[in-house]
């Protein structure tokens, strides 16, 4: 029997030839390991001590991974034996391609583990908590190791080859066996060992899972002993294993099971966890997962009790229509055209589905629809003004106005200090003066109103509203504050797409409930949400039935976190035709579409060929995070559609779209660095907070002159992708290019791509992956002030991930407006002679300092005049 063909045994216990051990022959037992961790050699203060998984090995990126794993053998194993053997026993879950030697060193020094637990696939770990052990420290942030990387012994204890064949690798050897005589002698010796593996160089990275994960994955040290003189007996822990202790058991921590008694059988009780009932209920009990999985139930191991309300509500899919949002009423509409709506936010009661009790949500009121969720849609006309009157017209269960926000407010995120239910709103992809763009500082409070005016000065295109509130962004739109804005024109509207009921919003959002219908959100700040059911348009799961014909839709992920890569099942293929800022120049037939929060895909679907009743799924495959996520966060429905025996439209698919003009990346005046990267500044809320160029909100460091043109290279130096959005303006994608980090240094290891054909149209949100460095070019046009730009996964956004950019007068243009400026005017003539300084970037950031020379013609023509001050 292989030793982990033993360890399968029961509930993870081994019990061999015990019978004959009680007559002074051999025992075996299966000791869990007591703790590990990972430590990282990139990253000093990273650890995973809390992970799912132990990593060893080294990266495609050249960097070390070495596990630490430590043994409570005195527990398990009575004092006086004689060790005959010792097999360390681990489970490899995921692998990097080339095959390693992974040699196990006995520790020489004690070392901690605490709650750091790595996002994703935890490839990278996450920053130590106080007591974890890292590269630099035993315990963080005080003991280091003497020796960089872990003291240990020059020798390894034992050596095994680790490919991807096979998912179970043993170690033993008689150093081994020795190291846990060793313990078993002198356990304040017992520091475990270490796992390295750097023979063959990079790539050769093993991942294997730790006491935290998955019961069928964790690690095991089987030991098999001659017992002492003295009589021994079994000894029950809480976890369910089984160990020796001398007689009476003085030394056994959980129920000593009396004198020669045994492990084989195994005597000791099944752990019982928290059982749900996958049903809309959610219903919770405490059982083994023998009785829980009899009846139905879902065993959740890793919840020892119902406190932490494991269970989530199980609802079906696809059992209630797709709703489409009205349509907004304006109050008026002058003589030019332009309308004036008044569009209230109100909280109201609206089932999301229809085996869930009415859920309470914030939507939005314009008067003649009544309020709902998603809000309605506005419709608007490209350079006909809209003007809304945002009122926050929230009011709780007696009627009066909200003195405090629904859910519970996080007041350690900077700018949510009170629970009040502040709003403001935001056209997103809107072209707007500042004191428009909806401000998160600028919120109303319950009974305030503003009224904004959008010029629609730009092209067609799938804009949305939402609420913008500093701090409070996620909570506000996990209640709805959300609704479509779509902007046409008449180049759009000649070319035959789908149109009238053939032209369909759909808005996607991920939302987790309580049996009464409540929503349910972490009350603390999290370092991003993912909901187990996806709404679209208000409704769970919602089927959709269309006519034999094409239609448009127009998807939002409105989803705070939730990055989505849709498919269509059985396979019918997407038309890919528009992006944030309007359609492509042709349509792009593809299988997939990947949408991360913040951004909109256009595009259409032809169900012409497909016979009445049939169906097809819109799934999703990606996980979350994306794109190393969990697979217990990934939900794979989203909608239905079923097709009728209607003829619907058509006509066929116009081949071009329209003429995009790419920005010349030599008209940029400026590139300015931003890199996104998770600092462990942040102690008192969560650990750590997202930031670009470790800077904050108040720290306003980017000043575009208008009328110029810049390059935003856009740095992800995280596991984590990021949509990065900017508001005012609409970017062009230059180019992808994926990098490593040595030491600390960003050093590309691929040539740059430019982007897909999808991503190569009007852009105001970009999805910035791992390790990547994505440019984007915009000019800054027509409104001075400030505008901020963030990442687009609202918690990311709402906890520091947010900043803001200043437009200033383009020069020449009331001259030089600040001090910096007029000192360094060469006073050639008037203001058009002033040096236009554009400002020098952060500190600290790879800067590149443009001067538009005293000419103020090569400024506005945003003419490239750039000096790299500091490669
Ligand atoms: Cu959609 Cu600044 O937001
Ligand atoms: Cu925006
Ligand atoms: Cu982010």
């Amino acid at each position: 029997m292989s030793p982990r063909y033993l360890l399968r045994i029961g509930f993870g216990i081994v019990a061999l030839g015990s019978l004959a051990a009680r007559a002074g022959r051999a025992e075996t037992v299966s000791v869990p390991a007591a703790h590990d961790t990972t430590i990282y050699s990139n990253d000093s203060a990273s650890s995973n001590g809390a992970g799912d998984y132990i990593f060893a090995g080294v990266n495609a990126e050249n960097e070390k991974r070495r596990a630490l794993i430590a043994f409570d053998v005195a527990r398990s194993v009575p004092p006086g034996s004689i060790i005959t053997s010792a097999t360390l026993v681990l489970d490899l879950t995921r692998t990097h391609p080339q095959s390693s030697r992974v040699e196990v060193h006995r520790l020489t020094a004690a070392w901690g583990e605490a709650s750091s637990n790595g996002p994703g696939q935890e490839g990278d770990g996450a920053p130590a908590a106080e007591g974890d052990a890292t590269w630099s420290y035993r315990f963080s942030p005080s003991q280091s190791w003497t020796t960089e990387g872990g003291d240990f012994q020059a020798a390894a204890s034992a050596t095994t080859t680790v490919d991807d064949a096979g998912r179970t690798y043993s170690w033993s050897s008689a150093a081994l066996t020795a190291d846990v005589q060793g313990w078993l002698a002198d356990p304040s010796s017992n520091f475990g060992w270490i796992l390295i593996a750097e023979q063959p160089g990079a790539d050769t990275a093993k991942r294997f899972g730790s006491r935290d994960g998955g019961r069928g994955f964790r690690p095991a040290l089987v030991v098999t002993f001659d017992p002492p003189a003295a009589t021994i007996g079994a000894c029950c822990a809480s976890d369910a294993t089984c160990g020796y202790v001398l007689d009476p058991g003085a030394a056994c921590g959980g129920v000593y099971q009396g004198a020669r008694t045994s492990c084989d059988p195994q005597p000791c009780p099944p752990p019982t966890a928290a059982c749900c009932t996958p049903d809309v209920s959610a219903a919770c009990a405490v059982q083994t997962e023998a009785v829980c999985t009899a009846a139905g139930g879902q065993w959740m191991e890793m919840h020892p009790s119902c406190a932490d309300d494991p269970c989530s509500v199980v609802l079906t899919p696809f059992v209630d229509e797709l709703p489409l949002p009205a349509v907004a009423t304006p109050l008026d509409t002058s003589p030019a055209g332009a309308a004036h709506y008044r569009l209230a936010m109100v909280e109201l009661q609206q089932r999301l589905h229809r085996d869930l009790p009415p859920t309470t949500v914030w939507g939005f009121d314009d008067g003649t629809h009544g309020p709902s969720y998603p809000g309605p849609t506005i419709e608007a006309q490209t350079e006909v003004l809209t003007r809304v009157t945002w009122a926050n017209d929230l009011r709780d269960s007696t009627g009066a106005l909200r003195a405090h926000h629904y859910l519970p407010v996080d007041s350690c995120v900077d700018g949510a200090e009170t629970d009040t239910a502040r709003t403001v709103i935001h056209l997103h992809g809107g072209h707007v003066p500042a004191e428009f763009d909806g401000y998160p500082e600028s919120t109303l409070l319950p009974g305030q109103d503003a009224t904004y005016e959008y010029p629609n000065h730009q092209g067609a295109a799938t804009l949305w509203y939402h609420d913008h509130a500093m701090g409070i962004t996620r909570l506000n739109v996990i209640m709805g504050l959300a609704g479509f804005y779509i902007l046409r024109d008449d180049a759009e509207q000649a070319l035959g797409l789908p149109s009238g009921k053939y032209d369909v919003p759909l808005v996607i959002q991920d939302r987790s409930f309580h049996p009464d219908g409540t929503l349910k959100y972490p009350a603390a700040w999290q370092e991003h949400f993912f909901g187990d059911t996806i709404l679209v348009n208000g409704k769970v799961w919602p089927f959709m039935r269309v006519d034999r014909g094409r239609y448009r839709f127009r998807m939002l992920n409105g989803s705070t976190s939730r990055t989505y890569k849709l498919s269509m099942s059985p396979q019918l293929p997407f038309v890919h035709i528009g992006s944030d800022g309007g359609l492509l120049p042709s349509g792009i037939a593809t299988n997939w579409i990947t949408i991360s929060p913040g951004e909109r895909a256009e595009f259409t679907l032809d169900f012409g060929a497909s016979a009445p009743a049939t169906e097809y799924k819109l799934m999703n495959v990606a996980p979350a995070p994306f794109p190393n996520g969990d697979p217990e966060h990934q939900v794979a429905n989203v909608m239905k559609f079923v097709v009728t025996s209607d003829v619907g439209d058509t006509r066929p698919a116009p081949v071009h779209l329209r003429t995009i003009e790419r920005i010349d990346p030599d008209s940029a005046t400026l590139t300015r660095d931003l890199t996104l990267k998770l600092s462990t500044d942040n102690e008192s809320c969560g650990g750590s907070a997202w930031r670009i160029n470790a800077l904050g909100w108040k720290d306003i460091t980017e000043n575009p002159r208008l009328g110029t043109t810049e390059i935003w290279r856009f740095i992800n130096r995280s596991g984590v992708a990021h949509p990065m959005h900017m508001h005012l303006v609409m970017f062009q994608v230059l180019d992808r290019q994926p990098f490593a980090l040595q030491g600390d240094d960003v050093v590309p290891t691929a040539d740059a791509t430019p982007p897909d054909d999808v991503e190569a149209g009007w852009k105001d949100t970009v999805l910035v992956g791992p390790f990547e460095i994505v440019r984007v070019i915009a000019r800054f046009e027509d409104y001075v002030g400030r505008f901020p730009y963030h990442c687009h996964m609202l918690e990311h956004e709402d906890h520091a991930m947010m900043r803001q950019f200043e437009t200033l007068p383009a020069c020449g243009d009331g001259g030089c407006p600040d001090a910096a400026d007029a000192a360094t005017a060469t006073g050639t003539s008037g203001s058009a002679g002033c040096s236009c300084a554009l400002d020098a970037g952060a500190p600290g950031q790879g800067v590149i300092a443009v001067i538009c020379l005293s000419v103020w013609f090569a400024c506005r023509r945003g003419r490239r005049m750039s000096r790299r001050v500091r490669p």
